[in-house]
């Protein structure tokens, strides 16, 4: 899907006061993008999503997916938050197959869908236990699963690794752009860690505070498998933490 953000702008006001979290945004993302968005803590990234994803409206500016205007959110839309949402009643597959069966999709077909990516995500031993049973990572991997298996085409993930231990987040991190090769699914991620965001992402969005703006558009080209010792990577982070760093 392609996303269309057209000068947006967004505050929240408080009893006290009015906070301006996103200052005339713009940005354009096409079909099958691996788009990162990175900043510090307070720039606005999650508003953004939440914008994107419709559970957020602007005090100005127009966002379209696939040329329609954004109006509320869509199942099309996937959302995983830092904060595993999974129902702690409901076993791996259930969670998965959640959403779809109040919908009245046929059954035998979703969980055969289901199936196959927690296969592809290293779970398929996994369906029976319950959240409890589940290791971070593992909830996070059955979080994207839900949102593949609900056919979203578009992933809007707030910093969905930021939880897990190194290992873990490295490997999700794998998992994620193998699933992302399969299924061509446009994918914007929020952000704080520089490594992260040069790791998955062709595009990266700069953002800087006060109030939320986007500083620069970093075009990532570093070929693919990405290997966060080599040189180039290097040269990359000292490249966008200057950036970063930077003084507005
Ligand atoms: N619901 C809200 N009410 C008031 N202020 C908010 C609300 N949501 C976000 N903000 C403020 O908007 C700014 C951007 O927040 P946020 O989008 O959460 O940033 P980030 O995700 O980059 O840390 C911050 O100053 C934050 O305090
Ligand atoms: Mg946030």
């Amino acid at each position: 899907m392609t996303i269309e953000i057209k000068d947006i702008n967004k505050s929240f006001k408080t009893h006290e006061k009015k906070i301006t979290a996103l200052s005339n945004i713009n940005l354009s993302v096409n079909t099958g993008d691996f788009v990162c968005i990175l900043g510090p803590s307070g720039c606005g990234k999650t508003t953004l999503l939440r914008l994107v994803g419709g559970l957020e409206k602007a005090d100005s500016g127009e966002i379209f997916v696939d040329d329609q205007l954004i109006t509320g959110p869509s199942r099309e839309r996937g959302f995983i938050f830092q904060q595993y949402s999974l129902f702690p009643w409901l076993n791996v597959l259930d969670n998965v197959l959640f959403g779809l069966e109040i919908n009245g999709h046929p059954k035998e077909e979703n969980i055969s869908r289901a199936r196959q990516y927690l296969k592809a995500v290293g779970l398929e031993d996994a369906e029976n236990l319950y959240p409890n049973e589940l290791s971070g990572g593992m909830k996070q991997r059955v979080a994207i699963v839900r949102s593949l298996v609900n056919k979203s085409k578009t992933l809007l993930m707030d910093e969905p690794f930021s939880a897990l231990d190194m290992q873990n987040r490295h490997k999700l991190q794998d998992e994620l752009i193998r699933v992302w090769k399969k299924t061509n699914n446009t994918i914007l991620f929020v952000t704080h860690d520089v490594d992260e965001a040069i790791f998955l992402a062709d595009h990266i969005i700069l953002m800087g505070k006060n109030p939320g703006h986007i500083k620069e558009f970093y075009n990532n080209q570093l070929p693919r498998p990405r290997k966060r010792e080599s040189e180039e990577f290097i040269n990359i982070q000292e490249k966008i933490i200057a950036i970063l760093d930077n003084i507005d």
